[in-house]
């Protein structure tokens, strides 16, 4: 073998030649660095499905010394050494510190079935991410591949899932990284599954093509990871409402008559999903009027009492001449071929089907134009579905590995292009929708994605089960999802397959409303599953806190506004936020998580057990349904240190408050059509550092990027006996809902002396002595306001 090495400055960073290797490290930041292989010599082209564009990121000068065996480059923040006769990497950043460091002996291989890298892990290291992956929270100690699948009736550490996103984080001793490896071919990461010195990615095809992200922060990887690739915009407000769904709602009749009981009983509800029953012999785009015989009026209707309608339309496309969609694939050529020139054809729920070429824009246009009459006619949403691809009746699930795709005129296999599928189906959509409406945000739902697809649809963790494991499962899944770019998620709330028993319902439905996505959803021949299924008892909990998700609508459409502009995820893992605190590395920490940045959430997850033990991060923190102060029994029992015993009864979930926190709250509503009648309530949890912030806006539209958007910066401060609230001057031109503030003040050791707003004293306030709180009111005002507790 040519041994010899070279190394070359290029703008932002070197390349590094070891006989037919090349290596290209080139910075996009001085926190992010890609790392190029080239086994041949030559790159070829540069593409990803992934990568933004205009991420934004420039080209940080670079300094590359050579220092003999070794060459480093040095990006003001990192030293990334590379050694010159392996081509082994090893960063460290601007202390010193080592971060990553290349397997010394074997960095990587390059053979003809792919190529595999390895680098060192140590005992204290931690994985996060890989997207929808069932497992512990913390990744070590297993193995995944990345090839979307269709996984109807998975279990826990079923692998591969529907979704493909190869990024992760490592985290040690509070020290956080991260690894994009924008590869779309079938790949591996190895977690320590067989070794306990190394951890290791590869795939089968593709390029080795890594991006780098330091932290050192767990929340900075996230944040800069989803600049790469893109954030989740900002969702319109009724998705974060209450999502009722079934496989299927059979009729036009029974849709009227489920949502009418919502309505009837004052369950609060804002979307009603149609699955594949209201089609045609399943072809997608066609209405089976016998069935639903007035379509039309029946959207409209539902729009009329506050109902967003989302329709089913799968990818496949029924091989039936006569059926428009698929003569018009047929005349233009815009369906996958097999090898020899003809259509693929596979069997899904229509039976023989074609599948559009998604890679190429032509195709994506003309998929959009099928939606033309579901966007006239007011239908709110589009669910994208089986777009692993799922095809029936095949060992392997899905297309043969040679059929052609066409990547822009670029021939290319399955292989290339199975993993991204679902998100160039999901962009096709949403483009297709926002160019039909313009002005009006859209709403997509996918099941299959690759890293990328955030951008354009939300997602759900696919076809759970009925069962208390499963919905324990939706911790580390909607976790692991957030922290790899995609916050928008839910879970089938009840569980998909099975039935669930009333109280799995009644705990599931409790946990749906600390989920970024609240929708329940079952399969077709499992029992009903609407709130009042059960009587009314279970009903009666259910109801209470669904209608918690709606008074907490502000905190919620705050905190997803704020991750639409951020990446960090809605609902994520407590280490985000507590990268100090070890514990939180543990497996103990993961029936726990963090939804937004004031609330800790701990459901119970486990049936049989007699109660569980919260780890409880530094600080003071509030029980968010009473107000109450968390008090630690750890002077009377040292195991408990830090912990808190929990044993929720079955209308309880464990929710906790962090002092120094400001929580916006609104007065109940059947749905986000309707206008809250009352004021805002603000929730003041005393504290250090006490901020919180409420955002709001028309809710549908995109007038918020015109500055048609209205956002408050919230703070308190204690000193001495008082107690400081002051709400910024609102930026933005969005006129809000309220007229007023109800500022309540957690904690009150006792009644307050005197309470002033703007400076004036007001002597209507409510001092309640069992909560310890304090309740009045501040006009709304887009000028600064400040009211003043004395005690
Ligand atoms: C798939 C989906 C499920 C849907 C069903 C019928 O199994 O995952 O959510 O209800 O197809 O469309």
């Amino acid at each position: 073998m040519d041994t010899q090495t070279a190394v070359k400055d290029i703008p932002s960073g070197m390349e590094v030649t070891l006989g037919r290797v090349v290596l290209r490290v080139v910075a996009l930041s001085p926190g992010i660095v890609r790392f190029r292989y080239a086994p041949n010599s030559t790159f070829g082209p540069d593409e990803s499905f992934a990568v933004l564009k205009d991420s934004g990121f420039s080209t940080p000068e670079v300094k590359v010394i050579d220092k003999g065996p070794e060459v480093v480059a040095q990006t003001g923040e990192l030293s990334l050494v590379v050694n010159k006769s392996s081509l082994a990497v090893t960063v460290y950043d601007a202390q010193g510190r080592l971060i990553l460091m290349d397997r010394s002996d074997v960095p990587f291989t390059f053979t003809p079935e792919g190529f595999q890298t390895w680098k060192r892990m140590s005992e204290d290291e931690h994985f996060y991410g890989l997207g929808d992956k069932a497992v512990s929270e913390d990744r070590r100690q297993h193995g995944f591949s990345m090839w979307n699948t269709d996984a109807v009736m998975w279990e826990e550490s079923t692998d591969p899932l529907y979704k493909s996103i190869p990024f992760f984080m490592s985290v040690k001793a509070g020290n956080a990284y991260g690894i994009f490896f924008d590869n779309t071919f079938r790949s591996n990461f190895q977690f320590g599954k067989f070794n306990d010195e190394y951890y290791s990615f590869g795939a089968t095809g593709g390029k080795l093509n890594y991006y780098f992200i330091n932290g050192p922060e767990p929340k900075k990887v996230v944040e800069q990871y989803s600049a790469l690739i893109g954030r989740t915009p900002l969702p319109p407000l009724f998705t974060l409402g209450y999502q009722q769904c079934r496989w299927s709602y059979m009729s036009e009749a029974r849709v009227r008559e489920v949502t009418g009981e919502f309505r009837k009983r004052k369950i609060p509800a804002d979307v009603i999903y149609f699955d594949i029953d209201y089609q045609e012999g399943w072809r997608v785009f066609t209405i089976n009027r016998k069935t639903f015989p007035t379509f039309e009026q029946m959207v409209k209707d539902l729009g009329q009492t506050g109902w967003k309608t989302v329709l089913i339309t799968d990818l496949h496309i029924a091989a039936i001449p006569g059926y428009k969609p698929y003569d018009e694939g047929v005349k233009n050529g815009y369906f996958v071929k097999n090898p020899d020139g003809t259509n693929f054809i596979g069997p899904v729920w229509p039976g023989p089907s074609a599948f559009p070429d998604f890679t190429r824009a032509e195709v994506r246009k003309w998929w959009g134009s099928l939606y033309a009459d579901f966007v006239k006619m007011g239908v709110r949403g589009f669910w994208n579905d089986m777009n692993e691809p799922s095809v029936f009746y095949r060992a392997d699930k899905t297309m043969p590995l040679d059929v052609v795709h066409s990547v822009e005129g670029r021939k290319t296999d399955h292989r290339e292009i199975h993993n991204v599928v679902g998100l160039e189906n999901v962009r096709a959509t949403y483009e297709a929708v926002l160019a039909l409406a313009p002005d009006v945000r859209p709403f997509v739902l996918t099941r299959a994605a690759y890293a990328g697809a955030q951008r354009y649809a939300a997602t759900w963790t696919g076809d759970n089960q009925a069962t208390w494991n499963h919905m324990r499962l939706s911790l580390p899944t909607v976790t692991g999802l957030g922290v790899s770019g995609y916050p928008f998620v839910g879970v089938d709330v009840g569980g998909f397959s099975g039935s669930p028993t009333p109280d799995l319902l009644t705990r599931w439905t409790a946990l749906g409303t600390f989920l970024p996505i609240d929708r329940n959803h079952a399969a077709m021949g499992t029992r009903d599953r609407e709130p009042w299924v059960d009587g009314p008892e279970h009903e009666a909990i259910r109801k209470k806190f669904i209608e918690e998700r709606y008074r907490l609508l502000p905190y919620i459409y705050t905190s997803m506004e704020e991750t639409s502009r951020t990446g960090i995820p809605l609902m994520r893992l407590m280490l985000l936020e507590y990268p100090d605190d070890p514990r939180m590395t543990l497996r103990e920490a993961e029936g726990q998580y963090m939804f937004g940045n004031s609330l800790l959430v701990a459901p119970k997850v486990k049936e049989f057990v007699d109660g569980y033990d919260m780890l409880v991060p530094e600080g003071t923190w509030f029980d968010y349904w009473t107000g109450q102060r968390v008090e630690l029994k750890e002077q009377d029992n040292k195991e408990m240190k830090g912990k808190l015993h929990l044993n929720p009864k079955l209308d309880e979930i464990p929710v906790f408050v962090r002092a120094g926190s400001i929580i916006p709250r609104q007065p109940l509503v059947q749905n986000t059509s309707e206008t809250p009648n009352g004021p805002l309530e603000l929730r003041v949890y005393p504290g250090p550092n006490c901020r919180g912030s409420i955002y709001a806006d028309d809710g549908s539209s995109f007038g918020y990027k015109r500055g048609d958007f209205y956002r408050g910066q919230l703070s308190c401060e204690s000193s001495g006996n008082s107690l400081k609230i002051a709400i910024a001057a609102g930026e933005g031109k969005y006129v809000p809902w309220w007229k007023s503030y109800s500022v309540v003040v957690v904690d009150s050791p006792k009644a307050p002396s005197s309470v002033a707003v703007n400076g004036e004293a007001i002597r209507d306030f409510h001092y309640d002595a069992k909560g310890k709180s304090v309740t009045f009111q501040v006009p709304f005002s887009r000028q600064a306001s400040e009211a003043v507790v004395q005690y």
